[in-house]
C-alpha cells in the first residue's frame, strides 16, 4: 500500500498515512488515526479537500467533465433510459430488464398516493407560502405517517421506504403548487407514467382528462435523469449527516431539501432566470459581467460555477443540446435564451471565468426549458427535489449499510478567548 509521511517541523517527527485506492479517480490519504497519532486535527472549510465517505453511487471526474451513475455515463443514461430506470439503478445497482421495470414503475404509481390528513397540513399554509417550505415540512411530516421506517432490520424495508418517497415526492410538490393557487388538489393518475402524471397533477382539473404533449414528458423525464444524484454534494452530505445520527430517513430528506434550497445550490436554477430577466437585454449583459467580476460587487453570476467542475458540467451540456432542440417546438423565450447565449459567449472567453474554471452548469439551462413549459419559477427548486430524491434515499441507505457508520462529528480551530474568570 502506498503511503504518505508527515514530518512535524515543530518537533521533528515522522509520520506514516496509508493512501487508500479509489476504483476510478484520486486516492485517499487515510487520516482517521491522525489525531490520536499527532494531537492535530486537520482545517478544511467546505471540506473542498476532504472525501466523507466510501460511496459506490456516482463517479464524477471535475477536470474531464464525467458524471457516472453506477459505472454507467450520464449521456448514456439521459438519452437512452428513463428516469424510473435511473432509479431503479441506483437502488438496485443494476439496470432493470422490461419486467423488473413494468413492477417497478406500477409499484411507484400505486404508492403515489398521500394520507388524506396530509391535505390538512397544506391547508394550514398561507396563500404566499414559498411550494419549498411546504415540501419540507409535508416530507418531514411523512415520518409520523411511517414511523415504522425509524427501525429497519433488513435491507428489503430500505427498499419499501425508498420506492413509497420517491412515488410520493411528485405528489407532495403537486399539492405544494396547488396550494399556492389556492386551488383543488388533483389525485395521481396511476395509468400515467411518473413524469406524465406529475404534469397532469400540477395542470389538470380535477377530474380532467388532460392530455400532456409527450416532448414535454421527455424533457422533464431527462431534467430528472440528470439531477438524480451527485456525490457528497451540500444536501446529500446533510442527509448522510442526519442519517449518522440515527434520525428517521424522511426527516433526513427533509433537512435535504432544506439545504438544496439555497442559492449556492439547487436554489440557482430560480435565481438565473431572475437574473436573465433582469438583465432583460443583450445590450446590458457587459454590464452585468463587469459587476461579476467586480470584488466589491457581491453579484455573482447565477448558473456559473461549480466546486467540482473545472471543465464543463456534463448535465449542462446534455441540457443545452436539449434546449436547442427543444427551441422552436416549445416556445423557449427567445429574448432570453439569447441573454443566456450572449452570456455564455462572453463568460467562455473572458479571462476573469476562464482563470477560474467558472462554466455554465446544469442550472444554466434548465430554467428556460422549464419556463417554455410554463412551470412556474417557483417549483424549479422543487423539480430539482423531485430528481434528487433517488439520491438521497440511496446514499441514505449506503450510510446505513457501511463499515464506517460513524455520526458526523468534524472538529474545529478554536480562536475564541482562552482561561477567562467571571
Ligand atoms: N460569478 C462570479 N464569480 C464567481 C462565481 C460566479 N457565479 N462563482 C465563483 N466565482 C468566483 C469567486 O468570487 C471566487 O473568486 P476569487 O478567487 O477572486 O475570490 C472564485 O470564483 C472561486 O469561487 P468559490 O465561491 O470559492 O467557489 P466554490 O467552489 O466554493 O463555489 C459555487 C461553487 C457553485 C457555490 C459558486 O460557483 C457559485 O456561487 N455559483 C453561482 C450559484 C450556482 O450557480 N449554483 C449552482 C451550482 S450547480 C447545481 C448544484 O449542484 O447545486
Amino acid at each position: 500500500m502506498n503511503s504518505v509521511t508527515l514530518i512535524n517541523n515543530t518537533n521533528g517527527e515522522k509520520y506514516e498515512f496509508d493512501i487508500l485506492d479509489s476504483t476510478k479517480g484520486s486516492g485517499v490519504i487515510d487520516v482517521r488515526n491522525l489525531y490520536a497519532a499527532t494531537g492535530l486535527f486537520t482545517y478544511d472549510p467546505g471540506f473542498t479537500s476532504t472525501a466523507s465517505c466510501t460511496s459506490e453511487i456516482t463517479f464524477i471526474d471535475g477536470e474531464k467533465g464525467e458524471l457516472r451513475y453506477r459505472g454507467y455515463d450520464i449521456e448514456e443514461l439521459a438519452t437512452k433510459k428513463e428516469y424510473l430506470e435511473v432509479c431503479f439503478l441506483l437502488l438496485n445497482k443494476r439496470l432493470p430488464n422490461k419486467a423488473e421495470l413494468l413492477d417497478f414503475s406500477e409499484e411507484i404509481s400505486k404508492r403515489s398516493f398521500v394520507h388524506e390528513g396530509i391535505k390538512d397540513l397544506f391547508n394550514a399554509f398561507p396563500d404566499y407560502a414559498h411550494p419549498m417550505s411546504m415540501m419540507s415540512a409535508s416530507v418531514s411530516a411523512m415520518s409520523a405517517f411511517y414511523f415504522e421506517h425509524l427501525d429497519m432490520s433488513e435491507c428489503k424495508d430500505f427498499q419499501v421506504m425508498a420506492r413509497r418517497i420517491i412515488a410520493k415526492m411528485p405528489t407532495l410538490a403537486a399539492f405544494s403548487y396547488r396550494r399556492t393557487l389556492g386551488i383543488p388538489f388533483v389525485y395521481p393518475d396511476i395509468e400515467r407514467s411518473f413524469t406524465e402524471n406529475f404534469l397532469y397533477m400540477l395542470r389538470a382539473y380535477p377530474g380532467q382528462s388532460l392530455k400532456i404533449p409527450t416532448i414535454e414528458v421527455t424533457a422533464l423525464d431527462t431534467i430528472f435523469t440528470l439531477h438524480a444524484d451527485h456525490e457528497q454534494n451540500a444536501s446529500t452530505s446533510i442527509v448522510r449527516g442526519v442519517a449518522s445520527t440515527g434520525a428517521h430517513p424522511y426527516v433526513a430528506l427533509s433537512a435535504g431539501i432544506n439545504a438544496l434550497w439555497g442559492r449556492a445550490h439547487g436554489g440557482a436554477n430560480e435565481s438565473v432566470m431572475l437574473q436573465l430577466e433582469m438583465i432583460g437585454s443583450v445590450d446590458n449583459v457587459e454590464n452585468f459581467i463587469a459587476r461579476a467580476k467586480d470584488p466589491n460587487d457581491e453579484f455573482r453570476l447565477m448558473g456559473f460555477g461549480h466546486r467540482v467542475y473545472k471543465n464543463f458540467d456534463p448535465r449542462a451540456r446534455i441540457l443545452k443540446n436539449l434546449l436547442h432542440e427543444l427551441k422552436d417546438k416549445i416556445n423557449i423565450n427567445s429574448e432570453l435564451l439569447e441573454v443566456a447565449m450572449k452570456i455564455e459567449e462572453i463568460a467562455l472567453s473572458d479571462e476573469y471565468f476562464v482563470k477560474r474554471k467558472l462554466y455554465p452548469n446544469i442550472d444554466f439551462y434548465s430554467g428556460l426549458i422549464l419556463t417554455a413549459m410554463k412551470i412556474p419559477r417557483s417549483m424549479f427548486t422543487i423539480i430539482f427535489v423531485i430528481g434528487r430524491t433517488v439520491g438521497w434515499i440511496t446514499q441514505w441507505m449506503e450510510f446505513q449499510e457501511s463499515e464506517d457508520k460513524k455520526i458526523a462529528r468534524p472538529r474545529q480551530r478554536y480562536m475564541g478567548e482562552t482561561d477567562k474568570q467571571v
